[in-house]
């Protein structure tokens, strides 16, 4: 089982767009995928089409309930947040086993999965830490229109302290370019964070395109919504990237 944190504490980025269709991409290839919406947002769960949920990650999180999972597609299952999530900040952090949840509950109840991608909120808090800490490998997304190594930074350095102190088996999987439009030079822009992270940006780059924009709200994915998009052929890309196919 890979497990793979979806993270940048920036939001508007294109994790929750990366974490739909990349595990769709890999559920195509035969891989069964489990999705996690990680975020009290619950922005995931929304573009999966998924509404009127018995239960939530927060329960699992908080009241030590089973993962509560929602199949998607073939697979393909999610398990879905909800806005009273928000509660669970507080809740964990007066726990002393607060930061280890997700690790546990993915470790008895996720064994049968090839992927877990968990989708991160936009911060640095007890949430993205517990999934850095269930997590074997972290994927970056940057936007590239406000490209900021120094944001960049604040992660690479959050990442270092985990691995140091509770999760030395931490991998980076990349650091993922998206929303490229003709303003920015492609190359200038891969090339800039090239340089500083050498190794570890991704080949593909996720271009601008509006039909990922119009597939969450119509709660599908991409590959559903217009298989023929830019935005699909840049995720299929993705993935074959991280399964080594090309
Ligand atoms: N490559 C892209 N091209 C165009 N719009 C995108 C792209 N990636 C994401 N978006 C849109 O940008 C907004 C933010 O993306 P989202 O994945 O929710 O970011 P995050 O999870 O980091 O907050 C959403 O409306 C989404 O549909
Ligand atoms: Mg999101």
């Amino acid at each position: 089982m890979k497990v793979i944190a979806v993270v940048n504490h920036k939001g508007g980025v294109g994790k929750t767009t990366s974490v739909h269709n990349l595990s769709k991409a890999l559920a195509i290839f035969g891989k069964k995928v489990l999705m996690v919406d990680n975020d009290p947002q619950a922005n995931l769960t929304v573009s999966c089409g998924v509404k009127d949920i018995e239960s939530s990650i927060y329960d699992t999180m908080c009241e030590n309930k089973s993962l509560p999972v929602v199949p998607i597609a073939e697979r393909l299952d999610l398990v879905p947040a909800e806005l009273s999530y928000m509660n669970a900040e507080q809740k964990l952090q007066a726990e002393i086993n607060g930061y280890f949840r997700m690790k546990k509950a993915l470790k008895k109840e996720a064994k049968d999965y090839d992927y877990v991608l968990i989708d991160c909120p936009p911060s640095l808090g007890i949430l993205t830490l517990n999934a850095l800490i269930a997590a074997n490998s972290i994927l970056v997304v940057v936007e590239s229109a406000f490209l900021s190594v120094k944001g960049l930074q604040t992660i690479i350095d959050v990442v270092k302290d985990v691995q140091e102190e509770l999760n030395p088996d931490l991998e980076t999987e990349g650091l993922l370019l998206t929303k490229l439009n003709h303003t920015v030079l492609r190359r200038e822009m891969a090339e800039t964070v090239r340089n500083v992270y050498p190794n570890k940006v991704f080949d593909t780059v996720i271009r601008q395109n509006v039909a990922l924009e119009e597939a969450s709200a119509a709660g599908s994915d991409i590959f559903e919504y217009d298989s023929n998009s830019n935005g699909a052929t840049d995720y299929m890309q993705l993935c074959k990237e991280i399964l080594h196919e090309i």
